[in-house]
């Protein structure tokens, strides 16, 4: 008896003990992907209100991977109601994602609260998608799903216990002495009493982010007009402002594809009705039915706040939080019932209307505009959590409105989280610092996120070009002329070269579409980091013996963050150069790389100095890198147009061209077509080209093909 009373009571403290210390479960979701549930999560995280399907059989047709880690290399401790996480740091790991960040790419040595904000100039943790989400150079992913501002200190606090401690220096002796001493651990404060974690395993760090984004769904795929010309109106333009503007882009042979409204449209704004202004626009529908014969689309801004005006008011307002937005109530769209109340009126006023997507502003900062943290909502989540999901919930009910539809959308948004790769919205801001802007779209291909570099003013005719050529390579080729008015030929003496620009980027829409289908299916990010391409590290392992570098100028850069250049797809390398530049340096990856334009061998695995003039942006292709290229300007008429297809360089190679509808998610049910090209190189250089279509099947996007090897 004696002996059982003790068995139980040893029992009892086991129990005790663990609860206290918190249980910790493994469980692998899939090949490469585990979960790990610590201690007691809150229900409510990043993606448990937008009904996610990962895509486990893309996940499990990749190559397979396993975690650098440990179990026991990853530790946790639960006090004071809080969870307190820490990943080991190696000597030379480097740690990439954590936000989108606009001045570093790597984070390692950054202290991050990661909190839903408009961007403030500072890489702090506050920004339009604050995704808890860290890539780490040792081939693995790590996502901390938590909807709580959260804490992160990459490798710089230093504990007692540390099995690498940094060296104690003398201040006052030792030149070595630093205030920031080595730290080899990332800590986590998670403000609740538990967290899921899910951990990516992957050959190479880009394998680490397709498992992270396929996780989460797949890479939206957006409808092929989106991938056109955008061009935002000012607030006060009427209908007849739009025609006129229309008929200019029309008269100068100006690429457009999307017409984007500001708050004007509506009859109040600020708090928002969502009802149109019948004094500027008496007939919508007859407007964006002229507008849809010409091939443009409309888009429409909206903000949070319901205006106690809208004809919506009364109904949703049992669904809105205690404080309001520019005094308009904001609905909980964590509450079906407030989703299907705002559904309804934006399906009335804005889907029957014949528009075709959102920009949802304003749902990200700054703080005195959003509800406050002490905020209530009905459904009893807190302003916290609502304030760092808000955008996602925004993007899941707007993208199911048009899926029921069965017409996919692509829209705008300034706030983002993980869980919204799926879904088909561009992030945007204020702010306005141009190289910042490339800096973001560099990280936002670490965290399952799109960003445009959009163009709205410039000082000079020379920064107008230079902006104008970055925005074309980017996710939302867009000009926002809300408050400036400014169009694409607001400066004459570049305006040829702004045509040029916007031209081709509508030449590469085969190119760019088939990219965003590869962000679809397979998760690769269509604009992404050097850091993900595979042959970026690799010719940085050949010592740099001088100082200086100079005998291996590559591994020199590479010490340097990449920030200011980037790829987008597989083949294109883009080096862009900022007003005040003539020249600059552009890091060639391992393997040879040729110029866009001319097909002349540009450099291999080195760092070259390119000095393109005003006119061209510099862009290199990778050695067999093929190019599918419209020679119009009118690639997205939904018609078929001929299709010409670069080769460059000398290898052989080939390329899967993607096609369907363009409109909409037939392809999910399988109606698309991967159309296999083959470039071969014989022995004697000689080069031929040849494509497969598959046999009874019918092309949407592309009449006759032909090959033009670009490299002599
Ligand atoms: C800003 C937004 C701008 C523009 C403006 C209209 O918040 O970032 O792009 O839409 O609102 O009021």
């Amino acid at each position: 008896m004696k002996r059982r009373i003790f068995t139980i009571g040893v029992l009892l403290v086991c129990v005790l003990f663990s609860f206290a210390q918190g249980q910790v479960n493994w469980e692998q979701q899939a090949k490469g992907i585990w979960h790990v549930r610590a201690g007691y999560p809150e229900k409510m995280n990043l993606t448990s209100q937008l009904s996610l399907t990962p895509k486990i059989t893309a996940i499990n047709a990749m190559p397979a991977a396993d975690l650098p880690l440990k179990k026991e290399d990853l530790k946790f401790e639960f006090r004071d109601g809080k969870t307190f996480i820490r990943f080991p740091l190696e000597r030379d790991e480097k740690i990439y994602g954590l936000g989108l960040n606009f001045k570093t790419v790597e984070q390692r040595g950054r202290i991050l609260r990661l909190h839903m904000d408009h961007y403030g100039g500072q890489d702090n943790g506050r920004t339009h998608a604050p995704v808890p989400f860290f890539v780490s150079s040792r081939g693995y992913g790590a996502f901390i799903n938590s909807a709580r501002y959260l804490d992160i200190y990459v490798g710089t606090s230093v504990r007692k216990d540390s099995k690498n401690p940094p060296k104690v220096y003398n201040r006052s002796r030792d030149k070595e002495w630093t205030a920031e001493p080595y730290s080899d651990n990332l800590e986590i404060l998670v403000p609740a009493e538990g967290v899921d974690i899910v951990l990516f395993a992957g050959a190479t760090m880009l394998d680490v982010v397709r498992r992270f984004n396929l996780y989460e769904g797949g890479g939206c795929l957006p409808p092929k007009w989106g991938l056109g010309f955008w061009q935002r109106v000012p607030v006060t333009y009427t209908d007849k402002d739009v025609m006129r503007e229309v008929g200019e882009f029309s008269k100068k042979k100006f690429p457009l594809s999307v017409i984007g409204l500001e708050p004007g449209w509506m009859t109040g704004s600020y708090p928002c009705t969502y009802e149109w202004d019948k004094e500027r626009f008496p007939n919508p529908l007859e407007l964006t039915r002229s507008l849809q014969k010409q091939n443009i689309q409309t888009n429409v801004w909206i903000n949070p706040g319901v205006s106690p005006l809208s004809t919506v008011y009364k109904s949703i307002e049992p669904y809105t939080s205690s404080h309001t937005e520019w005094c308009g109530v904001v609905p909980d769209y964590t509450m079906p019932e407030a989703v299907k109340i705002m559904s309804t009126h934006l399906k009335t006023n804005v889907l029957d209307s014949g528009v075709s997507g959102f920009k949802m502003d304003e749902n990200d900062g700054f703080d005195n505009w959003l509800w406050p943290d002490i905020a209530s909502f009905p459904s009893g989540h807190s302003a916290e959590q609502l304030r760092q999901i808000y955008g996602s919930l925004q993007q899941r009910f707007t993208t199911d409105m048009y899926r029921q539809q069965n017409m996919r959308t692509y829209g705008l948004v300034r706030a983002s989280n993980a869980g919204s790769v799926s879904f088909p919205y561009v992030l945007y801001n204020d702010y306005y610092d141009h190289r910042d802007f490339i800096t973001a779209l560099v990280n936002s291909s670490f965290i399952g996120v799109l960003w445009t570099p959009e163009v709205r003013a410039s000082k000079t005719s020379e920064e107008w070009l230079r902006r104008m050529q970055t925005v074309c390579f980017s996710p939302l080729a867009m000009l926002n002329a809300w408050s400036d008015g400014t169009k694409p030929w607001s400066f004459p003496d570049v305006e040829n070269d702004v045509k040029a620009i916007a031209d081709l980027r509508m030449q590469l829409i085969p190119y760019l579409y088939t990219a965003f289908a590869d962000y679809t299916f397979y998760g690769t990010p269509p604009m992404r980091a050097m850091n993900l391409e595979p042959g970026f590290m690799a010719a940085a392992t050949v010592e740099t013996r001088k100082e200086d570098g100079t005998d291996n100028p590559y591994a020199l850069a590479l010490k340097k963050e990449m920030k200011d250049q980037f790829m987008v797809g597989d083949n294109l390398l883009i080096a862009p150069l900022f007003a005040g530049e003539t020249s600059r340096k552009v890091v060639l990856p391992k393997g040879k790389w040729y110029d866009f334009y001319t097909g002349k061998l540009a450099g291999e695995g080195e760092v070259i100095i390119v000095t393109p003039g005003l006119s061209s942006i510099p862009v290199f292709v990778k050695d067999g890198g093929i190019i599918p290229m419209y020679a119009g300007n009118d690639g997205v008429d939904g018609s078929a147009h001929p299709l010409e297809i670069r080769h460059y360089g000398e290898k052989s190679a080939s390329y899967e061209l993607y096609d369907d509808d363009g409109i909409t998610f037939n392809y999910e049910k399988g109606d698309y077509l991967r159309i296999p090209i083959k470039v071969s190189v014989d022995n004697k250089g000689k080069k031929s080209g040849a494509v497969s279509i598959p046999k009874g099947k019918k092309l949407w996007s592309f009449s006759n093909m032909s090959f033009r090897f670009m490299t002599e």
